[in-house]
C-alpha cells in the first residue's frame, strides 16, 4: 500500500467515453495493488433501476434510486447497453443524483487508496487526488474502438452511427451544469490515438512515477506516519 504525505494514494482517471480510461484504470489498479472503482457504473445502475421500475431517466428524477443503490445493482451484466448509455448520461445531469453518489465515491478507498475512473474524479470527487490523468482520443479513434468491441451492430454506417452517439454523449456530459466533464488544471493529459493499451499503461505509470518521485518523494512510505 502506498501513502503520500500520510494520505493514501488516489489516482483519478477522467476523460470522455471510449477513450480507454476504463482499461487503463483497471490495469493501473492491478499494477499498483489498489482497489478500482468504475464510477460510470453508479450512474448506469441508477438508470437501470429506474427503467426496471418503469421510470424514464430522461424525464424522471433518480435520487431515490441513487440513495438506495446496493452492490448487486452495480454488478449487473445489463448496464452496458445503448438504452442505459443514454439513461446514465441523462441521470448524470441531475444534481441531486450526483450529490447522493458523491460520498459513496469518496468513501471508496479512503482508507486504502484507490484508482477511480469517471468524468469528475479529479475536479469534484477527489480534487486533492495524488495523481490526476485525463485520458482522451479523437472521436474517430473512439468510435473505431467501440466498433471493434462489437458495438453498433456492424453493417453499413455503423462507424458513423457510433461516432454520432459518442459525440452526443460528449456534448451532454460536457454541457451539463452539474460537474461537467472537464480536465482538471493539474491533470496530465494522455492522448491515446495510435497507442495500444500497453503503451497507455506504461505512459501512465511513468507519469505516476514522476509525480511520486518529485515533490512528494520525501513523504512516500509504505505505511502512514
Ligand atoms: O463512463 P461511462 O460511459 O460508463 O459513464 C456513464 C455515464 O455516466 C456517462 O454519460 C457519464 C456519466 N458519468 C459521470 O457523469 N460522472 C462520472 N464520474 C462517471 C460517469
Amino acid at each position: 500500500m502506498y501513502f503520500v504525505s500520510d494520505r493514501p494514494l488516489i489516482v483519478a482517471v477522467d476523460g470522455p467515453a471510449a477513450a480507454g480510461k476504463g482499461t487503463l484504470a483497471r490495469r493501473l489498479a492491478k499494477e499498483l495493488g489498489l482497489p478500482y472503482l468504475d464510477t460510470g457504473l453508479l450512474y448506469r445502475a441508477v438508470a437501470r433501476k429506474m427503467v426496471l421500475a418503469g421510470r424514464d431517466p430522461a424525464r424522471d428524477n433518480g435520487v431515490a434510486e441513487a440513495r438506495t443503490l446496493v452492490a448487486e445493482d452495480i454488478a449487473r451484466s445489463d448496464l452496458r447497453v445503448p438504452e442505459i448509455d443514454r439513461g446514465a448520461s441523462a441521470v448524470a445531469k441531475q444534481g441531486d443524483v450526483r450529490a447522493a453518489l458523491l460520498e459513496r465515491q469518496r468513501q471508496f478507498g479512503r482508507e486504502t487508496g484507490a484508482v477511480l475512473d469517471g468524468r469528475d474524479i479529479g475536479t469534484i470527487v477527489f480534487p486533492d487526488a495524488t495523481v490526476k490523468l485525463f485520458v482522451t482520443a479523437s472521436p474517430l479513434t473512439r468510435a473505431e474502438r467501440r466498433l471493434l468491441q462489437g458495438h453498433g451492430g456492424g453493417g453499413a454506417g455503423a462507424l458513423e452511427r457510433i461516432a454520432a452517439e459518442i459525440a452526443a454523449r460528449d456534448a451532454q456530459d460536457a454541457a451539463r451544469a452539474s460537474a461537467p466533464l472537464k480536465c482538471a488544471p493539474d491533470a496530465v493529459v494522455i492522448e491515446t490515438d495510435g497507442m495500444d493499451p500497453e503503451a497507455v499503461l506504461r505512459r501512465a505509470l511513468s507519469i505516476i512515477g514522476t509525480k511520486l518521485g518529485s515533490g512528494v518523494k520525501a513523504d512516500i512510505s509504505a505505511e502512514p506516519g
